[in-house]
């Protein structure tokens, strides 16, 4: 009887992010659950959010982005599920569809500057569905990435939606030096954790299990808005010689755009008596140094 848990299939998606001196920081933000068109959606933070970053691209810093979810309201699971089993009319699709193109689109322009510069979208249980034809339908992450490729200047960044979880390796090569960190992220619709401060951040942290040695683990869903970190030992093997050595992490709930309480409005969030929402995006921010004679990356999380 063979003893396998499970046959790896399972592949890393690569991506390398160049500057041309040693040392440079690269400006890195997990854009999630912004939920855009949404009542609840914070346009004014949203916005400065885009006039910072776009502000910050035009000056010449090195900034990356990815995408974690809930970009537009689009629908939840059941609404989506409602819909396709309730034999609406094809007017009625294709009224949504036109709608769920055009808040893409307006989506993909307010962040134009993410455009080529997208390392990877995860989707998430917020999608607009988009149809193209008879039985061709598309999700909306898939809508918005194809926008950005759209929309990318030559030698920019081709982005892709990973879907459900992703791992990534980013490797900055700074000024010549090649240093890799690994991602895993998740929109985390399953693993929302409860209404714990701990056990929405222990769900990030329970990523590990899946995959023990990445670098940056992150996941959005509840609007939580926080960071921890972990730096466990292990052995490294060089040369037969067994060593210690020790691996920072960090686990990131990446907050978002849409608010749990307005006045007058009926909400999931209030009715259920949800703690208010994290609103924004945490910024990590990837330094390359030189430390005991080894080269290796500095990381900073800001704003959570
Ligand atoms: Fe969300």
């Amino acid at each position: 009887m063979q003893n396998v848990l499970e046959p790896f299939r399972f592949k890393i998606h690569r991506v390398t992010v160049s500057t041309p001196k040693f040392g440079q920081p690269v400006h890195y933000y997990h854009v999630t659950d912004v939920h855009a068109f949404s009542t609840f959606h914070d346009t004014g933070a949203f916005t400065k959010f885009n006039r910072e970053r776009r502000d910050m691209v035009n000056a010449g810093e090195r900034c990356v982005f990815s995408l974690g979810g809930d970009e537009i309201e689009g629908m939840s699971r059941s609404e989506r599920q409602s819909l396709m089993n309730g034999n609406y009319h094809s007017d009625h699709f294709d009224r949504l569809s036109r709608d769920f193109k055009n808040e893409s689109q307006t989506f993909a322009d307010d962040t134009s500057y993410m455009a080529g510069r997208l390392l990877f979208a995860v989707q998430g249980n917020h999608l607009g569905i988009i149809r193209h034809g008879k039985d061709l339908w598309q999700n909306s992450t898939d809508y918005l990435v194809q926008q950005y490729n759209k929309r990318r200047d030559n030698g920019g960044l081709r982005a892709v939606n990973l879907g459900g979880m992703a791992m990534i390796q980013l490797i900055i090569d700074s000024g010549g030096t090649r240093l890799p960190i690994v991602i895993m992220a998740v929109h985390g619709e399953t693993i929302g954790g409860g209404r714990t401060k701990g056990g929405s951040i222990n769900a990030v942290v329970n990523l590990r299990n899946v995959a023990p040695m990445c670098t940056l683990y992150l996941a959005g869903h509840n609007h939580d808005l926080q960071a921890t970190r972990a730096e466990p030992i292990y052995l490294s093997n060089v040369k037969g010689k067994f060593r210690l050595a020790s691996h920072p992490q960090r686990f990131i709930r990446c907050g978002g755009y849409r608010r749990g309480y307005m006045t007058d409005k009926d909400n999931y969030v209030a009715k259920a008596h949800y703690e208010p929402a994290g609103i924004g995006t945490p910024e990590i921010v990837l330094k390359p140094v030189t430390h005991k004679g080894r080269r290796q990356i500095d990381i900073a999380v800001n704003g959570v």
